[in-house]
């Protein structure tokens, strides 16, 4: 047998070298080469050999286009995949520690066990804490095999011997393959076994759903391609304290990146959150300035945030500007054109802005309500009761169109808002009885229609 040689290979771009360097000669990252082992020839790297042959992009007699897809049973979820999980896909869900990733992937189990044979390996908790779990969540008696070798060729064999069509591996960091000297957890082991999964997914039409640590920047850990290999890569966000977890898809090759799936977490498992926008804003405090209720889209669905702004006068020489939920520098923007603009002075003072409920908003559609927000803490003047608001704001102070704006305002009325404060070119041409819409040239006029006279402050 040929003896295995080591190597460096760079966890950012993937360059191997037999030297070490500091410096990747390749990308340039600096203490990204890692030792590995590679095996000369072995049945790993083989099973990774496919034939060669090219084919037509349709071959005769190939259904039209598509994909098979699975429903996880929760609508949330199967939304987020693009309309449920396609057939002989891969993957990859990451997330904090404790978000839930374990426990939907068992959720998504009952249902997918009722038409699919489902495999649930895991290597990060004995099988005793899954039955509690899966007790937990209602599912015991449900036909899901459990394996607790994370061992890649043990995993291979039990795949071999009962053919299930979905299996979920429970973490991509625990499995591993005795025949590569490096530790569960290593770069080069956790690119080499997910490269034999997607092998195995792609040639047997095996749905594989595997769970990914993060690590502390927030991405998946492990070699950066990693998100490349695979098909489809969720994100489970939100803290672990508050009290939605938002599931978003980071790359989807079958579907839109756009939509977001909202859950909350309870006694039985996570809930899908019914009617998201109801929930998001049915704490707002009533008459406090500060509070702005925004429309963005989330994908092709309207939502309701809260975004709060509090400007208080700051006693250190640089004041403080931080923020949860949108974008810091975005805040830092909208205040200088307040201050440009508006006449607001705010260089001396501290501003803090918050999404409710521990969304996060990327969309520049909430521009306006920070916009508001900030300037209702500023003078003290809450914003008009019940009136929902979007715009991006530009740099004179303009409010610019945004997408969907019919769209928002249905979904408002349906939701039992009738009013709207919106950029001046997004007027809708019908409104429904008793809606009405200010729309608005720039920041002045909507602070105008938006903000109540001054209140007594306390
Ligand atoms: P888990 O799925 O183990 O997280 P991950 O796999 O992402 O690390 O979820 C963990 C948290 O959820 C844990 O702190 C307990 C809590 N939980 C509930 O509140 N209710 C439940 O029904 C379940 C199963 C878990
Ligand atoms: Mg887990």
């Amino acid at each position: 047998m040929a003896k295995n040689r080591t190597s460096y290979v760079c966890s950012e771009c993937g360059y191997e070298h037999p030297k070490w360097y500091g410096k990747c000669p390749a990308c340039s990252s600096f203490g990204t080469m890692n030792e590995e082992v590679v095996l000369p020839e072995g049945p790993g790297r083989a099973a990774v050999r496919r034939p060669a042959e090219a084919t037509l992009l349709m071959e005769e007699g190939e259904e039209r286009g598509d994909e098979i897809r699975l429903s996880t049973g929760m609508g949330e979820l199967d939304r987020v995949f693009g309309g449920g999980v396609v057939r002989g896909s891969v993957t990859l869900l990451g997330g904090d520690p404790g978000i839930g990733k374990s426990t939907i992937l068992l959720q998504a189990c009952r249902r997918l066990s009722q038409s699919s044979r489902v495999l649930y390996v895991t290597g990060e908790e004995s099988r005793r804490q899954i039955r509690l779990r899966a007790k937990r969540l209602g599912l015991e008696y449900q036909p899901v095999l459990l394996l607790t070798n994370t061992e890649l060729s043990a995993v291979e064999q039990v795949i071999e011997r009962e053919s299930p069509d979905v299996v979920v591996i429970d973490s991509i960091q625990t499995l591993y393959s005795a025949e590569l000297s490096a530790l569960p957890g290593a770069i080069g082991q956790i690119r080499d076994c997910t490269n034999r999964l997607i092998a195995l997914a792609k040639t047997r039409e095996i749905t594989f759903l595997l769970v990914g640590h993060i690590n502390k920047e927030g991405s998946i850990a492990g070699p950066k391609m990693l998100e490349h290999m695979v098909d489809t890569v969720l994100y489970f966000e939100g803290d672990q304290n508050l009290t939605y977890r938002i599931i978003r898809a980071a790359k989807n090759r079958f579907g839109s990146t756009n939509e977001i799936g909202i859950f909350e977490m309870g006694e039985q498992g996570l809930l899908e959150v019914e009617n998201p926008s109801a929930a998001l804003i049915s704490d707002r405090p009533r008459h406090v300035p500060g509070s702005c209720i925004v429309c963005v889209m989330e994908g092709t669905r309207p939502l309701l945030a809260e975004v709060q702004a509090l400007l208080s006068d700051s006693s250190y020489g640089t004041p403080r500007r931080m923020s949860t939920g949108i974008d810091g520098n975005r805040v830092a923007m909208l205040l200088a054109v307040l201050e440009k603009r508006a006449g607001l002075r705010l260089s001396g003072a501290d501003a803090y802005c918050n999404v409710v409920g521990g969304l996060r908003l990327i969309e520049p559609a909430s521009d306006l309500a920070v916009v508001l927000a900030a300037a209702s803490s500023h003078w003290y003047r809450p914003v008009e009761e019940d009136l929902i608001v979007f715009g991006e704001v530009g740099l004179s102070g303009e409010l610019r169109s945004v997408r969907n704006a019919a769209a928002r305002i249905a979904e408002c009325e349906r939701l039992g808002y009738s009013r709207f404060l919106i950029p001046g070119a997004d007027r809708p041409k019908t409104v429904g009885p008793g809606t009405t819409v200010y729309a608005v040239k720039n920041i002045v006029e909507a602070i105008e229609v938006a903000l109540q006279p001054k209140g007594v402050r306390t």
